[in-house]
């Protein structure tokens, strides 16, 4: 029986080269245009599954895009992973960025990744960690060394929110059930020093419209009588933050559970280099809120960003106009135990009270999602943690990400089951950016990295009945 270092050295070009190929499919699930592949790629997830030794595979159709299933059982005494992964991806705008075409997968050499990583849309986010799955589970049953039972849902919508993915969830609970859920959709600290997700960030997200007068106008003949819209939105916008940058929404951390000094601590032995963090993003200073320190701010605080802004003439040259409706799109990003309504509400509430009269103000939220934290303490989180430290001679440590899985939550009040999040994605790997990659170092790693997680799990599991 071949061991499961060897036969990755044995198949990595095939590896690659499947991976390559999965990329090359468009599987955008913002834009309606790409239906078709979106469907082309659920059916190479499907046959790829298949080619693995999966005894059960389908595609289950849903209001919105297919749900790939899998399930191979093996014993109903043992123990169930439920693997979770999407095959949607963002899209490439703007795509006059990238170096090479999106969904052209070429391999390249960067600080980051000296063996060379994969640089397409979707590579990291999430193709390239969801094949990592798709590789294990061949492995495993093409040697006889699958321990447990294990199914598989490889969603297409999570870019946009997993509406589908809900509404499949709540009407398939029996055919779901399992004792734990894994994941491979987040990151880690470096190569070098690997971490497990123990948080996600919940989302709250807004589109907020003001209107001035009924129609754009001269902005000589009617400049400085009438409210301009663009001018008031930008005002309400920044007195969103106070000069702590503190969001000043009124009830906005009510629900906030404050991380206690001794967690803090913890937080701060993970290794980090301010100056390569601000060298890495071109920036003289960071930012943000008074009192914490970066990785805080961007993982157990919550945040209020515009993520978007528009009106007026945005073409050549200058027009002299005052726009009659100005846009922006707004994230507020989550930490236990927000509530994504609550959240929107108190928003709402708030940015309708601050606009004068002048204006009318419209806000139309978009999809959200529930923080998560994983517990330390669970057989999930202990065999991921022997997984990481055998496969890569380290120790793993816990990390707060600040992404978010708004499906993590709903998993948990659905399935009653906890959520491990086994991410070989490095931060520098730009996904939802031009040019994303994925390392080939960390593809590799993440396919001999997973069949330990079961073997430790199935373990532990054993142990612990
Ligand atoms: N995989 C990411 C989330 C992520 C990345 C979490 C890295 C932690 C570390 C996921 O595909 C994503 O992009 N989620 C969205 C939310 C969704 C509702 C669009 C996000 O975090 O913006
Ligand atoms: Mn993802
Ligand atoms: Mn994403």
């Amino acid at each position: 029986m071949a061991n499961i270092k060897s036969y990755v050295k044995e198949n990595k070009d095939r590896f690659i080269n499947e991976l390559i190929e999965l990329l090359k499919i468009p599987s955008i699930s913002a834009d309606p245009a790409y239906k078709t592949d979106i469907i082309k790629t659920a059916e190479a997830v499907k046959i790829s599954l298949q080619m693995a030794g999966c005894k059960i595979v389908e595609i289950c159709e849903t209001p919105g895009n297919p749900i790939v299933y899998g399930e191979h059982f093996i014993n109903k005494d043992f123990p169930t992973i439920l693997v979770y992964g999407h095959y949607d991806v963002q899209p490439a705008d703007p795509i006059e960025l990238w170096d090479s075409p999106p969904f052209e997968p070429v391999i390249k050499k960067t600080d980051n990744h000296p063996e060379g990583a994969i640089f397409a849309r979707g590579a990291c986010d999430d193709k390239g960690q969801m094949y990592m799955h798709v590789k294990a589970l061949e492995y495993m049953l093409q040697n006889n060394a699958l321990p447990c039972n294990v199914k598989f849902m490889i969603e297409g919508e999570e870019e946009i929110g997993s509406t589908s993915l809900e509404w499949f969830v709540k009407r398939n609970q029996d055919k779901l059930k399992n004792d734990v859920i894994l994941i491979s959709d987040t990151g880690m600290i470096s190569n070098e020093q690997p971490s497990i997700t123990t948080g996600l960030r919940g989302l709250s997200y807004v589109e907020v419209e003001v209107t001035g007068p009924n129609r754009d106008l001269h902005s000589g003949l009617y400049g400085g009588a009438v409210a301009n819209p663009i001018n008031i939105l930008t005002k309400m916008i920044a007195s969103l933050h106070n000069e702590n940058n503190h969001i000043t929404i009124p009830g906005f951390y009510d629900k906030v559970i404050e991380a206690t000094a001794e967690e803090r601590a913890e937080m701060a032995k993970a290794p980090f280099s301010l100056d390569a963090y601000k060298s890495a993003l071109d920036i003289e200073e960071v930012y943000g809120e008074k009192g914490y320190t970066t990785n805080e701010r961007n993982s157990i605080r919550p945040t209020l960003d515009v993520n978007g802004i528009w009106g007026g003439y945005m073409g050549e040259g200058a027009k002299t106009v005052i726009a009659s409706r100005a846009y922006a799109k707004i994230s507020m990003r989550l930490v236990p135990d927000q509530d994504p309504d609550e959240i929107t509400e108190v928003f709402t509430k708030h940015f309708k009270s601050i606009a004068p009269n002048s204006v009318k103000v419209k806000i139309t939220p978009h999809h959200g999602g529930h923080p998560y934290v994983t517990p330390i303490d669970n057989i999930g989180y202990q065999a991921a943690n022997k997984a990481y430290t055998e496969s890569f001679g380290v120790k793993a440590i816990p990390q707060r990400s600040g992404g978010s899985i708004p499906i993590v939550a709903l998993f948990e009040q659905e399935l009653k089951s906890k959520t491990i999040l086994m991410g070989f994605g490095l931060d520098s790997d730009a996904i939802h950016s031009p040019n994303e990659h994925f390392g080939i170092f960390n593809f590799l790693r993440g396919i001999e990295t997973i069949p330990l997680f079961y073997k430790y799990y199935v373990e532990l599991f054993k142990n612990f009945k």
